[in-house]
């Protein structure tokens, strides 16, 4: 039976039904509704609306909801409730009568979906920040591996500067480590409990909403009820930290892509994520890697929906606020299986060092040591990238790397360029000479590893 049937007299149509009713997708915050019910009891037994007696009967067959949910939440799709309230009160009223019909007093299912959903946030904030960690250790974990392992470095899938494998690690280690930054952030603001705050104006029995909130296990309850029941800052926030996470999953799946790719063959995934192709018996295809960067775009879409969705909408509750779920639950979902998925594929990464070092090589990716070579013999920076790049011209017609020029050639291009030139050249002088912060030198990959390490 519908919540609200008093003030009707004609049917609802079937159609508006399907359209309105919210228990296929909000059904998932059964424990939260249940959670939250037992709390407003509680609260409502300090006002005196609920007796003691009444209060732990209520909590009593709420608790024993929350077992038959735990056990199997599909049974709460059995029904055809609207919504996860109007089911929870459905079936507390099914266990202990008239009783049940006490609990909506003074709460209205505004703050009660806002509370819901704020509880369910916090608990996805705690499995997706355990997920981040177990990326980011995986991840330093392959760093430690491949500190030897040479990486050519790109700018505009140019290669540009050689760097280290482990060092690349780290690169995303970074990202993910703000992502997780930004996780805890919008947990602290969105742990603020709305409960008390009844359908817009505040309920109004004077229940101690602190204490409420404590309860909840909020660290404080919300300062304005009209904002405490249509506001979806947090969903929008998650959405957008789910986003941002994304989209870095998504630039290090396509990283490995290229890697993995025959034309560069930097690394090989292993079995356990790629597969094969019906027809070409030859294919080991990086699925895994190519769902990651394709699903980070149903995450921004569901971003910016929520964004579209609330643009513009009145204070205070409206019903468009009931789509805000299925964006955010796809979008939580979608970042969580990413992340387990990322860890699984990064574990069984090989890389291939030999075909890694002769592609860092390849491409004249020492023509800045040139140059940093002939600042030190005292030509001023800009002349001497103008020579190198004369040099690299004459070294491309040549079909020879810089390193493979006679002294004699190099000489050509500027009379200051010695014998000792040459050990400028190797990859190793390239690697070792970036020594500042953040460089790819061993000793910083190093000290980046120890500071990460736990
Ligand atoms: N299913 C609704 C939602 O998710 C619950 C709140 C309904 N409130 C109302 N005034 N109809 O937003």
């Amino acid at each position: 039976m519908a919540l609200w049937g008093g003030r009707f007299t004609g049917q609802t149509s079937d159609l508006f039904k399907a359209f309105n009713d919210s228990l296929p997708v909000d059904y998932r915050m059964a424990e939260q509704d249940i959670v939250g019910s037992i709390s407003w009891a509680r609260a409502l037994a300090t006002v005196n609306v609920l007796t003691a007696q009444e209060q732990q009967d209520l909590e009593a067959a709420l608790n024993a909801l929350l077992a038959e949910v735990k056990a199997d939440p599909a049974i709460v799709l059995l029904s055809d409730a609207e919504d996860i309230h109007s089911w929870v009160e459905g079936k507390l009223i099914d266990a202990v009568g008239d009783l049940g019909k006490k609990l909506h007093t003074g709460r209205s299912r505004n703050d009660q979906v806002a509370t819901d959903l704020k509880l369910w946030c916090k608990e996805q904030v705690a499995t997706l920040a355990g997920l981040l960690e177990n990326l980011i250790e995986s991840l330093v974990e392959l760093a430690k591996r491949e500190q030897d392992t040479v990486l050519p470095g790109y700018t505009h899938l140019q290669r540009a500067q050689p760097v280290t494998f482990a060092h690349w690690c780290l690169a995303y280690v970074e990202m993910f480590e703000r992502d997780l930054i930004r996780l805890n952030n919008a947990l602290n603001l969105l742990d603020t409990s709305p409960l008390g705050c009844g359908a817009l104006a505040g309920t109004a029995y004077a229940i101690d909403r602190e204490a409420l909130a404590k309860d909840l296990g909020f660290a404080r309850a919300t300062r304005n009820s009209l904002d405490s029941v249509s506001d979806r800052d947090h969903v929008m926030e998650l959405l957008s930290v789910a986003s941002i996470s994304s989209v870095h999953l998504s630039r290090m799946a396509e990283d490995i892509i290229f890697y993995n790719s025959g034309e560069a063959g930097f690394l090989e995934m292993a079995d356990n994520v790629t597969s094969g192709s019906s027809l070409m018996p030859q294919k080991k295809n990086p699925d895994a890697m190519e769902l990651i960067r394709g699903k980070c775009g149903r995450v921004v879409g569901s971003l910016t929906g929520m964004l579209t969705t609330m643009k513009a909408l009145p204070l205070a509750y409206n019903k468009d606020m009931q789509e805000d779920k299925e964006g955010l639950f796809d979008a939580v979902d979608t970042w969580t299986i990413c992340l387990q998925m990322a860890v699984l594929c990064i574990d069984g990464l090989k890389t291939n060092p030999e075909r890694t070092y002769t592609a860092a090589q390849q491409g004249y990716s020492n023509a800045t040591e040139l140059a940093d070579y002939l600042v030190a013999k005292g030509i001023p920076f800009r002349e001497a990238h103008h020579i190198v790049g004369v040099a690299v011209v004459a070294a491309i017609e040549l079909k020879q790397p810089l390193e493979d020029l006679p002294i004699e050639k190099l000489k050509e291009f500027s009379d200051v360029i010695e014998d000792d030139v040459y050990q400028h050249l190797t990859i190793e002088a390239c690697l070792e000479k970036r020594v500042a912060l953040g460089g790819t030198s061993k000793e910083q990959v190093k000290a980046a590893i120890a500071a990460k390490a736990k």
